[in-house]
């Protein structure tokens, strides 16, 4: 496509940013966060902020929030549909929440994470499955987890035009090479190996990395080495960005949290609260009350009751 057929609009026309008018003002011109937006909050060392979401209100409540990465992680397989881990979903599960918040988000930038076995197999299905992301789901940038030795797809992918998050640490599709949850790069050769990673990530052009469950020093030592912004979680303060599971934001999960998560809110007890209360309410006859009722229109009700009193005249 030129230049001349884009809609008329030349790449930096301050339209092409435009997103939306938020709620608060009609003329508040809130920016479309791109690619090139983290690398210029990474430059103004403005700390980038990332949540999971995989549904259409959670994720319009969260970009309407001015969060700026809306990530649906594949920890959506134990988030939303009760897996005990991440290895089993699926590329067509995955889409149907990145449609779902695709239609929720205007302003954040939209992440999919590729699930485990859409890209290790080889590199075409990996290509398939990434360009289905973008063209079926609306995604603009895909997460792939491991380091050096993703880096040779992860070019592949950025040269068909797709965006990559890179993911190293602990890396939670690899949960049965690494023995567990554990944190990662404690030891020398550990750190030796993660700096390596997103040095690889880094030069294969990705968009952003994260880095999960590694210690504070090395996410600083790697954040102050690359180019790309680094969005940590279990990873420190000295990352560029940070990223929350969104369940584990608002105690939404059955576990307990891991030492990283902050709850700031209570959805659990808002939602038991709500249904418990309900439900006495039902019990006791107390809900629907008669002004959460349907009413028949006036005349309807005269003539009704007219038929009803002729009935009963005639003794039926
Ligand atoms: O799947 C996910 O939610 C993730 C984040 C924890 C980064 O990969």
């Amino acid at each position: 496509m030129s230049i001349t057929s884009m809609g008329g609009r030349l790449p930096d026309d301050p339209r092409s940013e435009r997103a939306y008018s938020g709620s608060s003002s009609a003329n508040q011109v809130i920016p479309k966060i791109t690619t090139a937006s983290l690398r210029q909050l990474k430059q103004r060392r403005e700390p980038i902020t990332c949540l999971t979401a995989y549904d259409y209100a959670t994720a319009r409540l969260v970009d309407e929030a001015g969060i700026e990465m809306i990530l649906v992680g594949d920890s959506l397989a134990q988030t939303m549909l009760g897996y005990e881990n991440t290895l089993s979903i699926t590329m067509d599960e995955m889409l149907h929440h990145v449609k779902a918040v695709r239609r929720g988000v205007k302003r954040a930038l939209l992440l999919a994470d590729m699930p485990y076995g859409s890209y290790q197999l080889n590199d075409g299905e990996a290509l398939q499955n990434a360009t289905r992301f973008v063209k079926e789901g609306g995604a603009e940038v895909v997460k792939v987890e491991g380091g050096e030795k993703r880096a040779d797809l992860i070019r592949r992918i950025i040269d068909a035009e797709i965006p990559v998050c890179g993911h190293i640490g602990l890396t939670p599709q690899s949960v049965n090479v690494m023995g567990g949850y554990k944190v990662q790069g404690k030891e020398l050769n550990g750190i030796e190996q993660l700096m390596r990673d997103a040095v690889a990530l880094d030069r294969a052009g990705v968009a952003c990395m994260v880095l999960e469950g590694i210690p504070r020093e090395v996410a600083a030592m790697i954040t102050a080495e690359v180019n790309a912004p680094t969005i940590g979680i279990g990873a420190g303060p000295e990352c560029d960005g940070q990223v929350l599971v969104f369940h584990d934001l608002v105690n939404l999960t059955f576990a307990p949290p891991a030492k990283f998560v902050r709850r700031y809110g209570d959805a659990a007890g808002v939602i038991s609260r709500a249904a418990r209360e309900f439900r006495a309410d039902v019990k006791s006859a107390q809900y629907p009350a008669d002004e959460e009722s349907y009413h028949l229109p006036k005349e309807t009700k005269a003539a009704l009751d007219g038929v009803l009193a002729r009935k009963r005249a005639m003794g039926r």
